[in-house]
């Protein structure tokens, strides 16, 4: 066991130092950057990605918030709408195509039943369907029409994490291929985005590189009564990722929130005792975000900040660099929040890699 986990004393600290590898192996043989454009190995009847009308995206738990980071890469990069679902919510629904609908399940295991339940009923409701998965051989490829897989490698935490990174890469691939095969994506455009993704396996070792800094703040900030993660577009999700890490392994009340909504209900919660943790990043309507993390410190709230490299908020209680990666920034800023959550939890001693009441792979609907 000791040797399986390489000398981490879980699998979840092995799985988030991975992360800088599985992602070269998503990426490996993908980019073609001068080009501009993606060989993802994947392809549809011809026309099809032409009259696309909606991308609709159906997953659970951490691979719902990479659905929500795609769908806003589809929207800008490819140029189509894209919506996401909770899988267990998913149904056709009405005012839609079938046959100019793309249904894309991400799932790291491609065994969850709600996702696999969704894609069955956009099969039978006559949609395309697509399955972003870690796993080979799984049962969503075998009910999808195409499927790319992430090549994150094995995940055995049951908190995913380096599968959260190597699926958001993957899907913005796909993007870009939409986004160039539809004529909505210049070439120019695309290398820009490739060179982003090129550059997240070193900016995320940067990241990961700081890991005192996450640990030291862990250690001030565990005994809080809650935390609050808030972002605006793609920091949104990142939020929302951040806490469900947090509550899922250290068991404390932990919630993600876009950053304007905060004056809509929540704010009512935020005390001295409730850091804010919140993204700051390119992608993330940084300065918008900040207004927001001002009033909740004008009600006390400690504040950290996952900050682009080169910017600065001062009035920050804790600022966490992030290297410069463009559109996938958020990214970086993830590993960040998983490190804080895997150091709360593991100052409290939590069973890290098996959180009570979890499983890492749900079966049942
Ligand atoms: C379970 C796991 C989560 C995971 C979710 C979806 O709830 O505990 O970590 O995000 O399933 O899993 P999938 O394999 O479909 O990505």
């Amino acid at each position: 066991d000791a040797a399986e986990k390489g000398g981490y004393e879980h699998y979840m600290r092995k799985e988030i130092h991975e992360q800088p590898s599985a992602l070269r192996q998503t990426l490996a043989g993908r980019l073609d950057v001068d080009g501009g454009d993606v060989d993802l190995d994947v392809s549809f009847p011809p026309g099809f990605l032409a009259d696309l009308e909606e991308i609709r995206i159906v997953a659970c738990g951490t691979s719902y918030y990479a659905g929500r980071y795609a769908a806003q890469l589809f929207e800008e990069l490819a140029g189509v709408r894209a919506t996401v679902e909770i899988a267990s919510e998913y149904e056709f629904g009405a005012g839609r195509t079938p046959d100019r609908t793309l249904v894309v399940a991400v799932t790291q295991s491609g065994e969850t039943a709600d996702t696999l339940g969704a894609i069955r009923r956009a099969n039978a409701a006559g949609a395309r369907t697509f399955a972003v998965t870690n796993t080979l051989g799984s049962t969503v490829t075998r009910e999808v029409d195409g499927t790319a897989f992430i090549r994150a490698g094995p995940e055995i935490g049951v908190a995913a994490t380096k599968t959260f990174a190597s699926q958001v890469a993957t899907l913005a691939m796909l993007a870009v291929a939409v986004g160039r095969d539809r004529g909505a994506l210049s070439a120019a455009d695309a290398r820009s985005v490739l060179k982003d993704l090129q550059g997240l396996p070193g900016a995320v070792q940067q990241v990961l590189d700081e890991e005192n800094q996450v640990r030291e703040a862990a250690r001030e900030y565990q005994d809080s009564e809650a935390f609050f993660f808030v972002g605006r577009a793609l920091g949104v999700p990142v939020a929302l990722e951040g806490a469900l890490k947090l509550k899922e392994i250290s068991y404390d009340h932990a919630e993600g929130f876009a950053a304007g909504e905060l004056k809509h209900g929540p704010l009512a919660l935020v005390t001295p005792d409730t850091p804010v943790l919140a993204v700051l990043t390119e992608g993330a309507r940084a300065d918008e975000t900040m207004n927001n993390v001002t009033e909740a410190q004008t009600r006390g709230a400690p504040a950290l900040g996952c900050v682009s490299a080169g910017e600065e908020y001062d009035t920050l209680d804790v600022s966490f660099d992030v290297p410069d990666v463009g559109i996938v920034e958020p990214l970086a800023a993830n590993v960040y929040l998983q490190l804080f959550a895997y150091h709360v939890a593991n100052e409290k001693g939590r069973a890290i890699d098996k959180p009570r009441n979890l499983a890492k792979s749900v079966t049942v609907e």
